[in-house]
């Protein structure tokens, strides 16, 4: 190679670095996590390779059969965030099944923000259930039907997650908030770190104590999909959380973050009007007395 030559490569080779630098700028200002990271960067396979399908980096399937159920998870744990991941749920005959999308820290004072999708007999809908523990209180379980067939496309599931407010989100609508009380004696989801976890696995027994209809393995392997694996959250680092609390200039911390918005109060509360199936708010032989946070997180004293 020639002076002439290696002087021309090498301007190739900055153009494309300088492209190259200006794209990563680009990802790391993006709002969500639909950069292609691959499955391997954050995540691991907790059941063998035949029921966590690793196809290639981007898409991963969880198959559920009469021998295993199946599951993944973050290699760490975050506080605060976006964080969320495509899924495509099990397509056709899947009552009884459970695709559980979660975020969880360990131990019995652990805090846990779960969406499991439920599955249903051919041709009916999913149940969308949620639920938040903190500091290892749950029991705040809210059911929504979706608007979409979930088992055709990918949907973005997610939670908005800072210091002020929880917000699940499907897609870009907001289905459920739960908001920093802690001042009110609720307890809030603030100082632990959480792993991000899916699983598919075998709701039977706990979904016929509501009457639903039970798996049927003649229609095994149950499929689900998954797509999305960038982390846009604080990672807690050698288990210094307080550095993910104090952090300063995170975008999911700005002022815009810390409430919804008027257009998000109004999407909320079409879901709670048209899509809610169940509220442990309003179970009152549950919860004969409201639970606090409840007016709070629907919204409906600010309007
Ligand atoms: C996966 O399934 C194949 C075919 O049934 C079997 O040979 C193989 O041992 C299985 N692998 C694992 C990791 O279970
Ligand atoms: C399954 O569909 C039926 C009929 O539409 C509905 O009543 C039921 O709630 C659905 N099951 C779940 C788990 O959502
Ligand atoms: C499972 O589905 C098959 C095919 O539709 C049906 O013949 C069978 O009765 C079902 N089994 C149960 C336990 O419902
Ligand atoms: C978010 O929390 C901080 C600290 O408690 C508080 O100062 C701020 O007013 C809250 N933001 C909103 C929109 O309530």
């Amino acid at each position: 190679m020639n002076w002439n030559q290696w002087f021309g490569l090498t301007k190739v080779c900055i153009v494309f670095v300088v492209l190259l630098l200006a794209t990563l700028a680009h990802c790391a200002g993006a709002q969500n996590s639909n950069v292609a990271v691959s499955f391997q960067q954050n995540y691991l396979a907790t059941t063998d390779a035949n029921h966590t399908r690793v196809l290639n980096g981007g898409l991963v399937e969880l198959v559920l059969d009469q021998y295993s159920a199946a599951a993944f998870g973050s290699k760490t744990s975050y506080l605060f965030g976006r964080i969320g991941m495509g899924i495509k749920l099990v397509p056709g005959y899947s009552a009884g099944t459970v695709t559980a999308y979660y975020l969880s820290s360990p131990g019995a004072t652990h805090d846990e923000m779960d969406f499991e999708f439920l599955g249903n007999v051919t041709g009916q809908p999913y149940g969308l259930q949620t639920n938040v523990y903190a500091n290892g209180v749950g029991g705040r379980e809210q059911r929504i039907n979706l608007w979409f067939d979930p088992t055709v496309e990918f949907h973005y599931y997610s939670v908005l997650w800072n210091s002020n407010i929880t917000v699940f989100l499907v897609d870009d609508t907001p289905i459920r908030t739960f908001r920093n009380n802690e001042a009110l004696g609720v307890p809030y989801m603030d100082d632990q770190g959480v792993g991000i976890y899916a699983s598919l696995w075998d709701g039977s027994n706990w979904a016929t104590d509501d009457g639903w209809v039970k798996l049927n393995w003649t229609y095994a392997p149950f499929i689900a999909s998954f797509e999305d694996f960038g982390v846009d959250g604080c990672e807690v680092v050698n288990g210094d959380t307080q550095a993910c609390v104090t952090q300063q200039g995170m975008w999911w911390n700005l002022p815009q973050y810390q409430t919804l918005n008027a257009n998000q109060i109004q999407a909320l509360h079409k879901v709670q009007s048209d899509y809610l199936i169940y509220d442990y708010c309003t179970d009152t032989t549950r919860y004969p007395t409201t639970p606090i946070e409840c007016a709070l997180n629907w919204y409906e004293l600010d309007l």
